[in-house]
């Protein structure tokens, strides 16, 4: 029995991400005994610190793997709020404002799920990372993007998303540094 038929349509349209298979090929290549150069993910080039490899072995000897609330471990949230208090200038009740997520994938999932209807566009940069498009379009949304160019530093501009705004934007997503490109944006630019 084909089971792929079992899938649905939604599933059935995403693409592969193009990181993770190339990922996949370099793995196997090295596998191969071929010197490879891996610019696929971007893993840091450090090791977890000691001091938090201590911690989660220490949570688990203590017991800490049980469920936690949904919206992640009270403490957590709270020192996420005051971070955000004192390093970034924004305020957030940590007990509706704050989700904690194995990801920003994930929290960006959830927040595409929960803001687009079918047929809302969302404004992105062009390059722009991977995932963005398959998680729209597993929202119903559509994908609008805005393109940039190595001549100005790939920088988006403020004209360029005006332009790109219709009666369906509902999302603009502004990756800042940008992956891939690392482009910065500067405080005037924002
Ligand atoms: C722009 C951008 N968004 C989202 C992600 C996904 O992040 P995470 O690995 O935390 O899910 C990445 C990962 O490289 C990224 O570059």
């Amino acid at each position: 029995m084909d089971f792929s038929q079992k899938i649905t349509a939604r599933v059935r349209a995403l693409h592969e991400s193009a990181t993770l298979s190339f990922g996949d090929r370099v793995r196997a290549l090295k596998k191969a005994g071929r010197d490879i150069i891996d610019l696929t993910a971007g893993e840091p080039d450090f090791d977890v610190p000691v001091s938090f490899r201590q911690g989660v072995t220490n949570a688990m000897a203590q017991g800490h793997s049980k469920y936690l609330p949904g919206r992640g471990l009270k403490e957590l949230r709270d020192d996420i709020a005051a971070k955000l208090a004192a390093e970034n200038n924004i305020m957030v009740d940590p007990e509706s404002q704050v989700i904690v997520t194995p990801g920003s994938k994930q929290a960006l999932f959830y927040a595409f799920m929960s803001l687009i209807e079918h047929g809302d566009e969302v404004l992105i940069q062009d390059p722009y990372w991977v995932s963005y498009r398959a998680m729209v379009e597993l929202a119903g949304g559509v994908l609008k993007t805005i393109p940039t160019f190595e001549k100005e530093q790939f920088k988006i501009t403020a004209r360029a998303i005006k332009d790109a705004i219709s009666v369906r934007t509902k999302v603009l997503v502004l990756v800042n540094p940008n992956n891939p490109t690392g482009t910065l944006l500067d405080r005037d630019d924002l």
